[in-house]
C-alpha cells in the first residue's frame, strides 16, 4: 500500500501532516471521496427520499437506496431488506433491545460478554428492567479471551438473546462469533453481533457467521457521522413490531391506529440520512479502491510495531493478550504512577491523540480492577512514523511528572 498517497486522500492529514491519530477506536478520519459525496448530495441530489413524485425526489430515493445496495453486498446479507439504517451502532443495538425484546419475558435470560461497551449493555439492562428478563455475564480471562467453556456454562435453556461484540473496544481481542452464534442457536437464542470495531477492520459475512443481527457505524469506517446500520435476519426483522415510529414507516394511517411499511421502511422513521447513506456507500468503495487484504496487512503490520515498541517502555504495562495478533490494532494500557489523564494531556503537548478513561465499558474495568487506561487504536492510514512519536512521547511522560526513571 503506498502509505503516502492514502495520507494524501484524507484533508486532515494533508493540511496537518505532523497529526498523529491514534484514536480510531473512537472514530476515523474522512477521505475526501466521501466529503465529496455528502457534498454532491445536498448540491445535486437533495429532496427528501422516499416520498416526493419529482425527479429530484426520485433521485434522492435512488442514491438512498442504491447505498443500502451496497451495504448489503459489503456484509453478504441475502437482500437491502435485511438493512436497516440509524443513527449508529449504538442505536441499532437500542433498535433490537427495544423491538426484538417485546418477545422477553419474566424470567428469560439475556447473555452478555464482560467486555461490553455500554452501547451493548445500558439497552439490555433496560430490557430486563422492563421486561423481568435476567441479564447474565460471561466473564473473560486476562488475556481477554473468552473460551468455548464458559460461553457454554453460561448458556441455558431459558437463553432467548446473546449480544456480544466481535472485537473490544478497549482489548482488541477477537471472539470466536461463528462458534458462539452457532452455541446460541442450539440453545434456542437469538445472536446480536456488535461490530463496530470488526466490520471497519476485517471482512465480515453475516451468512458465514450466521448472526441474527449485526450492529455497526458508518463514522468508525471513514463515513460521516450520524449514519448506522443494523443487519437482521429478514424472518425476525419481519415478526419485530416497529423501533420508532412517524414518517414513512407506515402503510396506512386512520385516526384509530396504522399498519407498517414493508422491511425496511418499518424500522426508519422520520426524514433519513440520506446523504449520510451516500457517505457510507462512498466509503465501501474507497474501502474496495485500497483493497481489505492490502488494509488488513497494513494494519497487522503496524500493529506488530506499536506492541513492540509499546513493551519496550519501562513502567507500561499493555492490558490483555500477550501477542500483537490478540490486539487488533487496539492497545490499552497504564503506566506506573501517572494517571491516564495525565498521559493524554503530555500527549496531547506533543501533537498525539489518543483516549483515555474507561473507554464506555466501566464494567470490563471493573473485571480487570483498573479505574482507567490510556487507549492507542490504528486504522490503516497511520504511518510507522506516528508509533514512534507515540513511544517517544511515551517515554518521556515519566520524567515530565517528576519522576527520576
Ligand atoms: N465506542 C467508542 C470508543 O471505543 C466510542 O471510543
Amino acid at each position: 500500500m503506498a502509505e503516502i498517497n492514502i495520507r494524501e486522500d484524507f484533508p486532515i492529514f494533508r493540511d496537518n501532516p505532523s497529526l498523529v491519530y491514534l484514536d480510531n477506536a473512537a472514530t476515523t478520519q474522512k477521505p475526501s471521496c466521501v466529503i465529496e459525496a455528502v457534498r454532491h448530495f445536498y448540491e445535486r441530489d437533495n429532496a427528501n427520499p422516499l416520498r416526493g413524485l419529482y425527479d429530484l425526489a426520485q433521485r434522492a430515493t435512488a442514491v438512498y437506496e442504491d447505498s443500502r445496495e451496497a451495504v448489503a453486498e459489503f456484509i453478504g446479507a441475502a437482500g437491502p431488506e435485511e438493512i436497516v439504517f440509524t443513527r449508529n451502532a449504538s442505536e441499532s443495538l437500542n433498535l433490537v433491545a427495544y423491538s426484538y425484546g417485546t418477545f422477553l419475558k419474566e424470567g428469560d435470560e439475556i447473555l452478555l460478554s464482560v467486555m461490553e461497551h455500554h452501547s451493548n449493555l445500558i439497552p439490555w439492562q433496560q430490557l430486563a428492567v422492563r421486561s423481568g428478563a435476567v441479564l447474565k455475564f460471561i466473564e473473560c480471562g486476562v488475556d481477554g479471551r473468552i473460551t468455548e467453556e464458559a460461553f457454554r456454562s453460561a448458556l441455558s435453556s431459558r437463553t432467548k438473546i446473546v449480544s456480544m461484540t466481535q472485537i473490544s473496544n478497549v482489548l482488541g481481542v477477537r471472539n470466536d462469533i461463528r462458534t458462539f452464534a452457532r452455541l446460541a442457536h442450539e440453545a434456542g437464542a437469538v445472536f446480536v453481533c456488535d461490530g463496530a470495531q470488526s466490520v471497519p477492520h476485517i471482512p465480515v459475512d453475516v451468512q458465514d457467521l450466521d448472526v441474527d443481527f449485526l450492529a455497526f457505524s458508518g463514522h468508525k469506517m471513514l463515513a460521516p457521522m450520524g449514519i448506522g446500520v443494523l443487519y437482521g435476519k429478514k424472518a425476525l426483522l419481519e415478526k419485530m413490531p416497529p423501533f420508532l415510529t412517524g414518517g414513512e414507516m407506515i402503510e396506512y394511517v386512520t385516526r384509530e391506529g396504522a399498519t407498517w411499511a414493508e422491511l425496511p421502511h418499518k424500522f426508519e422513521a422520520g426524514t433519513v440520512n440520506a446523504a449520510g447513506a451516500v457517505g457510507l456507500k462512498t466509503a465501501i468503495e474507497y474501502y474496495r479502491k485500497v483493497g481489505f487484504d492490502a488494509i488488513q496487512k497494513r494494519e497487522e503490520e503496524l500493529s506488530e510495531q506499536a506492541f513492540d515498541v509499546l513493551s519496550t517502555i519501562p513502567h507500561l504495562h499493555i492490558m490483555g493478550g500477550n501477542t500483537a495478533k490478540e490486539h487488533n490494532g487496539i492497545f490499552s494500557f497504564s503506566l506506573d504512577g501517572v494517571h491516564p489523564h495525565d498521559i493524554a494531556e503530555i500527549l496531547n503537548a506533543d501533537g498525539v491523540c489518543i483516549r483515555a478513561g474507561h473507554h464506555c465499558a466501566q464494567v470490563l474495568m471493573q473485571h480487570m480492577n483498573v479505574p482507567s487506561t490510556v487507549r492507542a487504536s490504528l486504522a490503516f492510514y497511520n504511518r510507522e512514523e506516528d508509533i514512534l512519536r507515540l513511544a517517544q512521547s511515551l517515554s518521556t511522560v515519566r520524567r515530565r511528572m517528576g519522576y527520576v526513571e
